[in-house]
């Protein structure tokens, strides 16, 4: 659609549903903040850019064409998110993305994924009874599982003792949550459990921008085919897997983020009946060795890299059964890996060139 139409459009339409993303500029926030504004929800934005970047909201005002309404408050903050949406009021949804999310880090400095992770959640819970906000979705993780006895696992599988700190605060606000909506038949929830998101959105807008040095493997294989890092170190080569190295459910973002919409849209329909669960996966598994194999083929670019010591927290091997959002949700993933991986490297080139034109911007200014 022409961006002055879509503009006019979305000036004069004053019955769109209001959802409040948390953590709405960052990877998955933002990509599924660019599929609720297509299809034609009107989105508020909170962000503490703690692990995101203010620019992210031109890359989704860029293929849009809307830019959405964004407050700089980490959502832990109940006083500051209470005076926030006491001025927003009438939101449908909440879906919950703000998080700390690094596995390995979480190992090392686990008080701040249980003071962020686990506080945010319990705030936003209080403020969806005080606000009387009906629905939430959750940005859960496969982490849920710990190493699961059989593959591929589904939603019935037993929850194991979580590997690492982060997967236990995912553990926590699933049954934080559980409890919350038990206990308040006006609340209802989906909990979407991803499995591992990688890629980028097509328009190379906007992707996987950590800051620094990249915890995830697919940010890291990028930055290496781009000769940002040295070498890629492969955490473990002696798991009892074919090939000796970590296997994973590789799922692309675009794909993920039209499952929130999916997830949204039922319960907006009224038909959740308190919580329900769903695994967002692709149902095959593919090893760290294999994915640098796939990126090197899907780009031609070589990714150095070296084995290194098993990282800390890591599972073995996962992935899903995503028959049940299959079926209730309608959903499945569209993108193979290999164009997920070629988008990544895409959006990484896009961003390479956007810094490079800055700084030849600025030396021509320092010139003139
Ligand atoms: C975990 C969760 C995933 C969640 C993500 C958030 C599991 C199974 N998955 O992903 O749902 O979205 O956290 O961060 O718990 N690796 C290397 N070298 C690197 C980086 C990673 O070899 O430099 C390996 C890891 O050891 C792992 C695989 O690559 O085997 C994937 O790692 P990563 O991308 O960090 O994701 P997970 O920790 O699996």
């Amino acid at each position: 659609m022409a961006g002055r139409f879509r503009k006019f459009i979305d000036k004069f339409s004053f019955n769109k549903e209001k959802i409040l993303v948390t953590g709405g500029l960052g990877y998955i926030g933002s990509h599924t903040v660019v599929e609720l504004i297509q299809s034609g929800f009107e989105v508020i934005i909170v962000d503490n850019l703690s692990n995101s970047n203010i620019d992210v909201i031109k890359g989704i005002e860029k293929i849009t064409d809307i830019k959405p309404k964004f407050e700089n408050i980490d959502c832990s903050d109940y006083v500051a998110m209470d005076k926030f949406l006491s001025k927003n009021e009438g939101i449908q949804a909440i879906i919950h993305f703000a998080a700390l999310k690094a596995v390995g880090d979480s190992v090392k400095r686990p008080l701040p994924y249980y003071r962020n992770n686990i506080g945010s959640m319990i705030a936003l819970l209080e403020l969806m009874q005080t606000h009387k906000i009906p629905n939430l979705v959750f940005s859960s993780s496969c982490t849920v599982y710990g190493q699961a006895d059989k593959m591929p696992v589904n939603e019935n599988t037993p929850i194991k003792l979580a590997q690492s700190p982060y997967g236990n605060t995912k553990q926590i606000c699933e049954e934080i949550i559980t409890d919350a909506l038990t206990a308040n038949s006006t609340l209802k929830g989906i909990l979407l459990r991803y499995f591992n998101p990688i890629g980028a959105h097509p328009s190379a807008y906007i992707g996987e921008n950590p800051n620094g040095v990249p915890e995830n493997l697919v940010p890291y294989i990028v930055q290496t085919a781009a000769g940002i890092r040295e070498k890629l170190s492969v955490f473990g080569n002696d798991y009892n897997t074919p090939d000796g190295t970590c296997i994973r459910d590789y799922i692309n973002v675009v794909d993920l983020a039209q499952a929130h919409i999916a997830a949204l849209k039922r319960l907006i329909d009224g038909k959740v009946e308190s919580i329900e669960v769903f695994n967002l996966g692709t149902g095959e598994g593919t090893s760290v060795l294999e994915l640098i194999n796939k990126f090197e083929q899907a780009t031609g670019v070589k990714v150095p890299y070296e084995m290194a010591p098993r990282r800390a927290g890591d599972i073995e091997a996962i992935w899903a059964d995503p028959q049940r959002a299959n079926k209730i949700l309608k959903w499945k993933t569209e993108v193979s890996l290999e164009d997920t991986l070629l988008s990544a490297w895409n959006w990484q080139r896009y961003t390479m060139d956007k810094e490079n034109s800055a700084k030849r911007h600025f030396n021509f200014l320092s010139m003139s």
